[in-house]
């Protein structure tokens, strides 16, 4: 092993022995070798003995030695080769630091003789250290803002080589905002800068570590780094930021005070202060807003202070800044939109944009009312509105633009029925929940003049009295209108008819304003029994409408005639009266008739005979009903042959009218009974007899023609009427109003002057009163008609049937009396 070390040192010393070669012959006169430093041990620095001029025996033999001036011995020499070796590390940074040469002095000493040589040895510099820096952390501060182009001086890094060894560049890491320039001092010494190329941002890096390498020149080269930290100083350069220009938030109008509108954030990326934030409203913010916003000045987040309104204000633009502490303050802006919804908060109202005219109840279909709008403040489905009219309402909404309606009449109005209608509209809206509202229209009907007047009767009968007083009130009518005002404002008038060939007007008058009708003389029932007015009712509407009305008029007996007595006349003969009868004459003898008749009717018109005063009044008798004076026995010798009579004759009116007739009768001896008599004068005609019995003749003559007269007229009078007015003969067949028990009935034996007809009366008395007449048939027998008078109970039928029994030919009939006379 050794052994191979020993090839291997062989072989590197004769490299270096050719080395040293060239290095000894530059050395002028001097003996100089130049080595490295750092060789091994052993190195071989020159051949000495060569150099020297001595043999390796001489050497040996004179002891050659080195010393060295230093004291250390670096070299030594090997005898037997008489080689100068490096006996130890040879440090030339510790020998002669930065010295550029460095040169070890050697003292070669020879005895026998004693000779000094002086050798020198220059150490030359090897590149065995890397350049290092005095401390390998280096800390800068540098404000963000700083220019570019400013140097900051950093340490040189140290390197103990010389020359070319020593320090000769540095470097930097990459990094864009840092470039090195090295700067040369005094002394060559080299100086390296950090440059800012490019202006600092905090918040981008707020440290930068940057790498600076020394290198020195040597081969290989080396180098030594030390670490640069640069932090950046803050400055307030960054504006604070919110996350976005603009929130928009979307609100509901009725959100509660105190409700959260948005968090607003800001965010400053300077430091400290510098990035700290305060939230506020911007300078110019409306008192409108700050009235209703507020804002949390740590956290940004806004509240509702007051109430929305969507109504009022829909947006609000709510200019918020963040201001951040450092100085100068930096501040940053964004908006907040709040938009309001709507909430269903408004009722929809009813407007009247027309007040409603009172509406014609003629109106046609359609005719307008009232214009109506509808409005609600509200928008979309909150503020539509649709109008209801309560069910059957005689009006209809009709559309127009928009949200206006006309109100307008459906179907027929009738003002006497409704004058006045309370229409209530409602209106809702579509929200949720809806909110509606009412509103009561009043639309008053006006009226127009469709109703005429109405008599409380169709017709009216009038009951009066004759012989009343002239300017009376006769009877009173009334109508009423259903219609208003003039329209309703009545007047009454007679309308012109005859009265027995006279106007009507002549009889009666109407207060035009009350419907009183005055009479304007009095009344003879004897001449008129009964006659009709027909009243008009006239309203002032135009046009008027008018109605009509019957009043028939019944004027009522009075009894105001007394009996007239007809036979034995007392005109013709004086007042007294001569009768003759035999003395002869049997009891019941008819000794004459006396016969009256009353111009009034009915009770008025029943007369009664009786006996008032007698010379004897045990002979004679009146009946009571026919007034025949007849013997109540047979007259004797003892009495007196000239007998009078005070009959007085009675109606049954009240008052009772009375008359009296006296008859003297003669009681004569001679005389037989009255045929007997007559065949007896003429057979044998007297002179007295002959011209009493001439008075009877003359008298019963006078009678039946009288009778005959009577029938002839009465015939000829039924015939006209008949032909005239077909009043006078009536159908039996017409019998619903003759069975009421009810009625009260009348039947008069009309006696004015000639008997003409009888009269029947039903009825209840004063209201609806019928009168019924009939005629006797001309071929009638019956002269002699008995008045009948039914008790107001009496049923009407038996009177029928009384009326039947006494005229068994029944060709009359009945007729409800309608028609006044011509
Ligand atoms: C009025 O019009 C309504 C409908 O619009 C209809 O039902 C009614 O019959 C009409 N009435 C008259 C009198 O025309
Ligand atoms: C009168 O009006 C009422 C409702 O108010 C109605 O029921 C009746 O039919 C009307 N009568 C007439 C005659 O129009
Ligand atoms: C009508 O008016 C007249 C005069 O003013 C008066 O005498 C009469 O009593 C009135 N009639 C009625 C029914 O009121
Ligand atoms: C009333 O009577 C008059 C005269 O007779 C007549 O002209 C008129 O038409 C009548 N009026 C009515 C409503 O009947």
């Amino acid at each position: 092993m050794t052994k191979r070390m020993g090839y291997q040192d062989w072989r590197c010393l004769s490299l270096w022995l050719h080395y040293f070669v060239l290095l000894w012959s530059t050395i002028d006169g001097q003996t100089r070798y130049s080595i490295t430093e750092e060789l091994k041990q052993g190195s071989v620095v020159g051949n000495l003995a060569k150099d020297l001029g001595l043999t390796l025996s001489e050497m040996f033999d004179r002891k050659l030695r080195v010393a060295s001036e230093a004291g250390e011995q670096y070299f030594t020499v090997i005898a037997g080769k008489g080689e100068l070796v490096v006996n130890d590390r040879i440090d030339r940074e510790a020998l002669c630091g930065q010295s550029a040469s460095c040169i070890l002095p050697l003292q070669v000493v020879i005895e026998d003789p004693l000779q000094l040589f002086r050798v020198e040895v220059e150490i030359q510099d090897v590149n065995d250290n890397a350049p290092k820096f005095p401390s390998n952390n280096i800390i800068l501060e540098i404000a963000e803002s700083t220019v570019t182009g400013v140097r900051f001086p950093l340490e040189s890094a140290i390197d103990p080589d010389v020359g070319s060894n020593s320090v000769k560049s540095y470097t930097l890491s990459k990094d864009e905002c840092f470039s090195i320039v090295i700067k040369e001092v005094a002394g060559g010494r080299k100086v390296p800068e950090l440059m800012l190329s490019k202006v600092l941002d905090r918040e981008k890096r707020a440290v930068h570590k940057l790498f600076v390498t020394a290198l020195d020149g040597g081969n290989p080269v080396r180098s030594g780094t030390s670490q640069v930290t640069v932090r950046v100083l803050d400055i307030n350069d960054n504006v604070p930021a919110f996350e976005k220009p603009s929130y928009k938030i979307s609100v509901a109008e009725n959100a509660a005070e105190g409700a959260l509108i948005t968090q607003t954030k800001a965010t400053d990326m300077d430091d400290g202060q510098n990035g700290e934030i305060e939230y506020s409203f911007g300078a110019h913010t409306s008192d409108d807003v700050l009235s209703l916003f507020s804002i949390d000045q740590m956290s940004g987040t806004i509240f509702l202070k007051g109430k929305l309104d969507f109504e009022t204000t829909v947006n609000y633009e709510l200019d918020v800044s963040a201001k951040d502490k450092g100085n100068p303050r930096m501040e940053g802006h964004c908006t907040v939109h709040v938009e309001v919804l709507d909430v269903n908060d408004n009722p929809p109202e009813i407007i009247l944009t027309s007040h409603p005219k009172p509406v014609r109840e003629d109106s046609p279909n359609g005719s307008v009312v009232a214009l109506i709008s509808v409005r609600d403040l509200d928008s979309g489905d909150n503020g539509k509105v649709t109008l209801h009219l309560p069910l059957k309402c005689k009006f209809v909404l009709k559309p127009s633009f928009s949200h206006n309606y006309a109100l307008v009449t459906s179907g027929v109005l009738d003002r006497e029925n409704v004058s006045e209608y309370n229409i209530e509209i409602t209106a809702t809206d579509s929200g949720s929940p809806p909110l509606s509202s009412k509103k009561i229209i009043p639309v008053s009907i006006s009226d127009v003049n469709d109703n005429p007047p109405v008599f409380t009767q169709p017709s009216y009968d009038v009951y009066l009295k004759e012989n009343g007083v002239p300017g009376s009130i006769l009877f009173s009518v009334s109508a009423f209108d259903l219609d208003f005002g003039e329209n309703a404002k009545l007047s009454y008038s007679i309308l012109d008819s005859k009265v027995q060939d006279v106007s009507v007007s002549s009889y009666v008058y109407i207060n035009s304003d009350n419907g009183s009708i005055y009479s304007m003389h009095s009344f003879d029932y004897e001449k008129l029994k009964v006659f009709q007015i027909q009243v008009q009712a006239k309203d002032q509407g135009s046009p008027p409408l008018s109605s009509n009305a019957t009043v028939h008029v019944f004027i009522l007996d009075q009894n105001d005639n007394a009996p007239a007595v007809i036979y034995p006349s007392s005109a013709a003969l004086g007042s007294l009266s001569h009768q003759r009868m035999p003395r002869s004459a049997k009891a019941g003898h008819l000794v004459t008739k006396v016969t009256a008749v009353d111009a009034d009717s009915g009770h008025n018109a029943w007369i009664s005979y009786r006996l008032a005063e007698a010379t004897d009044a045990s002979l004679f008798t009146v009946n009571l009903y026919t007034g025949e004076v007849r013997t109540k026995r047979a007259a004797s010798e003892q009495d007196d042959s000239s007998q009078r009579l005070l009959i007085e004759i009675k109606d049954d009116g009240e008052p009772v009218q009375s008359a009296t007739v006296t008859v003297s009768i003669l009681l004569e001896d001679g005389l037989h009974e009255p045929m007997l008599d007559l065949r007896q004068k003429v057979a044998e005609p007297s002179k007295k007899t002959g011209r009493i019995t001439l008075y009877l003749i003359l008298s019963l003559a006078s009678v039946s023609v009288l009778s005959l007269v009577t029938f002839l007229i009465l015939a000829v009078k039924c015939i006209r009427n008949s032909r005239s007015s077909g009043s006078c003969c009536m159908r039996r067949s017409d019998c619903d109003d003759y069975k009421n028990p009810n009625r009260n009935l009348q039947i008069q034996l009309n006696t004015d002057g000639p008997i003409k007809y009888v009269e029947v009366l039903g009825g209840d008395m004063l209201s609806q009163s019928q009168s019924f007449r009939s005629c006797m048939s001309p071929m009638s027998e019956y002269s002699d008609f008995t008045l009948i008078k039914p008790s107001s109970t009496t049923d009407f039928k038996e009177v029928i049937s009384v009326l039947d029994a006494s005229l068994p030919d029944s060709t009359w009939t009945f007729e409800s009396q309608q028609v006044s006379r011509k």
